[in-house]
């Protein structure tokens, strides 16, 4: 009975399997709503344990169970359930077997509209009629199936609501009047959750507020309810979405502003610019290329080679039998993880090739037909991480920070200090001469931050994000000043770095400290390494070094590098 989650999706629609389905497909775990995405269970045991005793899937199962023919009156035993909410589901089921017998060519209007408004997604629908994403949007577009979206009526209609807070669905009448005011979009970061939390909300709020000040309307798309970016009065415009795709896009048709800000919603809103760029959308700030570039090792370690800049050996392989081979090369301990993720998930350093096998194997059957990325694992070294601001010409570094654990231990779930605490002159010049050579590089217009590790006096870019970090609010907190909407300023290309006068408050120095929540996951393995566990942080300030308690903090890191 103890509470174990560490954020929450809202979904708002027409009615309650609208709502449903867009919650599901805010969760960002992979999957397109409830059901309809081939990723159901389907053995009777696993299903029948699952209900009986919660988890956090236990909504998709319960779906799974209906979709295997579960009887009713067991799911509702097993759950207890009120049996309403388990109709709703099991309406959903019986919908698209219907569905399924037909093809995008014969699918009736009526099934179309219907699982529209029951809030399916293009993408399950596509799944179900065994075609492409693109096909249902155009087939529902022709028949005149379309979004609108609808005020959320914050006074119960007692008296008529003036917050311009929507939400869409299906049905005819639009009560979003586009302005003729030059717009921006500013996508959210969604649920909070280990390894993207609220900081991303901060960036948001502060991206929104500084769009204003140059004179645009501000239009945000989030759908976490915990959040100051989805209050009624941040954003000029909100609307309560899923950030998912085609939400995004429909909002997008309908509003027609002049570019997405996608640096300040942290990796979701980060790989969204993908498809943005494809559907000829202006992202605003850096370039897409510039952003693929920054996430591909393989291009970006050549960026790095061409300026002379550090990396620790890597390589990607496709199964084990390659790891092992190209392992020679790398050379032990190594780091291996799937090569695209987030918060370092399945994330391992292993020491040898027994160790090397097994972990390429998991990851391959955790996310089949992935790659694998192993870097040279620096042992022992220290971790630091910069933050800056470009506009393509002029590179502002806005703190540097020291982490107190050795590398091998997530950015997320280090101590770290602004500024560093015992770094050479040397080193900080490579740092600061790296991170304008990276940024430049990247031609960045915005925000970036890059991490470092350094070993005997060399400096290795770990990797860069091409983004607001979790790091940014945390300097400006601590500096006491607004680089977040001097970044979107830049973005936008209203201001130019030598525009702004930079004037930090540095004093002492301001510790990071993360915050677990071990106690309420018991079983849970509380090691700490290169995936991130921590759910807070707290920032702490000292006037000097000899403050007690950052001494015991840095005596305790010892532990690590004795391991
Ligand atoms: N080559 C390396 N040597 C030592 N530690 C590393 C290396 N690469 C990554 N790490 C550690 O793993 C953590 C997560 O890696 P990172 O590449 O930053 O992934 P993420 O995208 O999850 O932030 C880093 O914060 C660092 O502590
Ligand atoms: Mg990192």
């Amino acid at each position: 009975f103890s509470m174990k989650s560490v954020g929450e999706t809202m979904g708002i629609g027409r009615n309650f399997q609208e709502a449903l389905q867009k919650a599901c497909q805010s969760l960002e775990i992979k999957r397109n709503g409830l059901g309809a995405d081939g990723k159901e269970l389907t053995k009777q045991d696993q299903i029948l344990h699952s209900l009986e005793f919660p988890s956090w899937n236990r909504l998709f199962h319960i779906y799974d169970a209906f979709k295997l023919g579960i009887p009713f009156k067991t799911i509702q035993k097993l759950t207890m359930i009120d049996k309403w909410f388990l109709e709703q589901i099991e309406e959903l089921v019986v919908l698209e077997k219907e569905i399924s017998k037909y093809n995008i060519d014969t699918l009736p209007v009526e099934l179309m509209s219907a699982a529209k408004s029951k809030g399916y997604a293009d993408r399950q629908i596509a799944h179900l009629l065994k075609c492409l994403e693109s096909e249902v949007f155009k087939k529902r577009h022709e028949m005149d199936i379309k979004r609108v979206y609808k005020l959320v009526d914050t006074c119960s209609a007692e008296f008529e609501a003036k917050t311009p807070y929507y939400y869409s669905t299906f049905q005819h009448e639009n009560e979003s009047v586009v302005s003729d005011k030059k717009k921006v979009i500013i996508l959210g970061s969604g649920p909070n959750r280990i390894g993207q939390g609220i900081e991303f909300d901060y960036s948001c709020v502060h991206g929104v507020l500084a769009a204003k000040e140059c004179g645009y309307e501000t239009i945000m798309i989030n759908c976490n309810p915990e959040t100051v970016s989805t209050d009624f009065d941040t954003a000029d415009k909100l609307y309560f979405e899923p950030v998912f795709w085609e939400h995004i896009y429909d909002i997008i048709l309908h509003e027609n502003p002049v570019g997405v800000i996608v640096q300040l919603g942290g990796q979701t809103a980060l790989k969204l610019a993908e498809k943005l760029q494809r559907y000829g959308i202006k992202i605003i700030g850096t370039s897409y290329e510039a952003l693929d570039l920054a996430e591909d090792r393989g291009s970006f370690s050549k960026l790095l080679q061409e300026n002379d800049i550090p990396y620790p050996p890597f390589t990607v392989v496709e199964d084990a039998d390659n790891a092992l081979e190209k392992a020679k090369d790398i050379g032990f301990p190594m780091l291996v993880r799937p090569s695209y993720v987030l918060g370092g998930q399945g994330m391992k350093i292993v020491i040898n090739e027994k160790e090397l096998e097994e972990h390429v194997v998991d990851v391959l059957r955790d996310i089949p037909g992935n790659k694998v990325l192993l870097d040279h694992f620096l042992d022992g070294a220290i971790e630091a991480e910069a933050d800056a601001i470009c506009d393509g010409e002029d590179v502002h570094i806005i703190g540097i920070m020291q982490h107190i654990e050795p590398a091998g231990i997530h950015s997320g779930d280090s101590y770290a200090v602004l500024p560093p605490y015992n770094l050479g002159d040397l080193v900080m010049q490579l740092i600061e001469t790296y991170t304008r050579k990276i940024a430049l590089a990247l031609k960045t217009k915005g925000l970036i931050n890059i991490q470092f590790a350094i070993k005997n006096d060399t400096v290795y870019i770990i990797e860069a994000n091409p983004r607001a970090s979790r790091t940014v609010p945390f300097i400006c907190k601590a500096y006491q000043e607004p680089y977040v909407n001097y970044a979107t300023k830049v973005m936008l290309g209203e201001k130019k770095v030598k525009d702004f006068d930079f004037k930090p408050v540095k004093k002492g120095y301001a510790i990071k400290e993360p915050i677990f929540s071990f106690n309420k996951f018991p079983n849970v393995n509380k090691e700490l390494g290169p995936e991130m566990k921590s759910t807070g942080e707290s920032i702490y300030f000292i006037d000097d070094l000899m403050d007690d308690y950052f001494l015991k903090i840095y005596s305790e890191r010892n532990l690590y590098l004795s391991r």
